[in-house]
């Protein structure tokens, strides 16, 4: 079968045959397509990336439609099950292999010797306003560190790659709690290396006297597999932003803090907070028919559900439920886990739902699992985003390491005014 696509322009009759890799051809092949010699040529119009890859990618696989998702081909359910860390995961997700007994022992103690922040950052942090928002302190917080190591702009050096790597995974935990303690007037504690990386989150978190923070291993545990659920999901919004602003070669901090930036959002990293807020407004099982009914009418969206590319139920949103219960043996139940549940059950059932293949997301539950845990809601994305910095840091690696890559630069369809002449400001109505 030949692996070429043949194009016939109507406009003049004239056949292009474009060769097919990958089941895609490439959009720069199609400007062959012309009418006159001088015409700059045919291009595609792909508004929010419907159809188009704008990589090739080893990292992550997604299958939407039968509800799949691996890093490095191992299922996410096997991934979340049998890890004995987040870190193992970690190691995978960057390294492209599970790593030996040895190799997990050296990525650990390079990543817990990476944990502290300079004091200057911890000032810095200070700097906020008592309610600053924790998502925007992480955001400036991650970008300024690319001031504390200027180094880090031999992006092409692998050795000072690698150090920027190690020393992200290490301190993204202890801003996103240094973030949440100052928002609550709290002194830092810093970290304790002889913990796990989910035990040393919760540790800064939560400790509130001298002595060791007593981590509960079912909490601990549910945290570590929240964060492996959560390490990558290939081209959305902020690996996409990673990469773009990557491609720019600047240093990994300013390009992480614009990833973690396009996570914040409702659309994305933001939902989880969306769909407690949501949950509190239906307020009670008896109001989630009507409150379906008002989705349907298009008065809002119900909050963790759908996907760009599942279309199916998302792998993670099974994980999450699951334990959901695991971590409310500990905390008790969270209240809004029955109108979550009933939504469910309803949107399951309706036409509108199921017609649109719109299934419960990563995001669903999460929050309800997080609140449960006593994280608040403003630190939600922030939950997301220390994990998600090592598939940031994954996508990066790969996209600047990549020959077929150059800056990211889209093309547009120009609607605007032809070219005329200055008016003097006298003479504009
Ligand atoms: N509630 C009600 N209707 C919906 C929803 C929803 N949550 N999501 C999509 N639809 C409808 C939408 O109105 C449209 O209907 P129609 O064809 O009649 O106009 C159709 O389904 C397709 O929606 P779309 O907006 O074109 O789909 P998209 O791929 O652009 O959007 C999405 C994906 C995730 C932004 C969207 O489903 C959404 O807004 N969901 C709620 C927010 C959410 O839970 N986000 C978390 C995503 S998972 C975590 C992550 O990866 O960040």
């Amino acid at each position: 079968m030949p692996q070429t696509l043949t194009i016939t322009d109507n406009r003049t009759g004239k056949q292009y045959e474009l060769p097919i890799e990958h089941e895609t051809v490439r959009a720069t092949d199609l400007r062959k397509i012309k009418v006159k010699d001088d015409d700059f040529g045919m291009m595609v119009y792909d508004p929010a990336f419907m159809n188009t890859a704008s990589v090739k990618s080893k990292i992550t696989f997604i299958d939407g439609d039968k509800g799949i998702l691996r890093y490095r081909g191992y299922p996410i359910e096997q991934l979340a099950e049998h890890s004995s860390s987040f870190l193992e995961v970690a190691y995978l997700v960057l390294m492209g292999e599970l790593p030996t007994k040895s190799q997990l022992d050296e990525w650990r103690y390079n990543i817990k010797h990476h944990t502290f922040v300079h004091e200057n950052i911890k000032k810095l942090m200070e700097g906020f306003r008592y309610d600053a928002h924790p998502m925007g302190m992480f955001i400036s917080t991650i970008a300024a560190m690319s001031t504390f190591y200027p180094e880090a702009k031999n992006i092409f050096d692998p050795e000072s790659r690698q150090k920027q790597i190690l020393r992200l995974i290490g301190k993204v935990p202890t801003i996103a709690a240094f973030a949440y303690r100052h928002t609550k007037g709290l002194p830092y504690v810093y970290p304790e290396n002889e913990l796990t990386y989910a035990g040393n989150f919760l540790s800064m978190m939560f400790k509130m006297s001298s002595e060791r923070y007593q981590v509960n291993p079912i909490l601990e545990h549910a945290l570590t597999v929240l964060f492996i659920l959560h390490a990558d999901h290939e081209q959305n919004c902020s690996a996409n932003a990673m990469r773009s602003i990557g491609s720019s070669h600047v240093d990994p901090y300013s390009a992480c803090a614009g990833a973690a930036a396009a996570l914040w959002g409702p659309l994305h990293g933001g939902a989880n907070e969306a769909v407690i807020h949501m949950l509190d407004e239906i307020g009670s099982i008896q109001n989630v028919p009507a409150f379906v009914k008002d989705v349907k009418d298009g008065k809002g969206r119900l909050m963790g559900f759908g996907h760009r590319v599942y279309k199916n139920y998302d792998p993670r949103a099974k994980v999450i439920k699951k334990m959901a219960y695991e971590v409310f043996s500990v905390t008790g139940k969270n209240p809004k886990l029955d109108i979550a549940l009933e939504l469910e059950r309803i949107a399951l059932e309706d036409d509108y739902f199921v017609k649109r293949k719109l299934y419960p997301n990563v995001d669903f539950y999460s929050g309800l699992i997080y609140q449960a845990m006593g994280f608040p809601m403003d630190l939600f994305p922030v939950l997301f985003a220390i994990p998600r910095t090592v598939g940031w840091l994954a996508q990066w690696v790969e996209h600047i390491s990549d020959a077929d890559q150059k800056i990211a630069r889209p093309r547009q369809i120009f609607l605007g005014a032809d070219e005329r002449p200055w008016t003097p400001i006298e003479k504009r109505s």
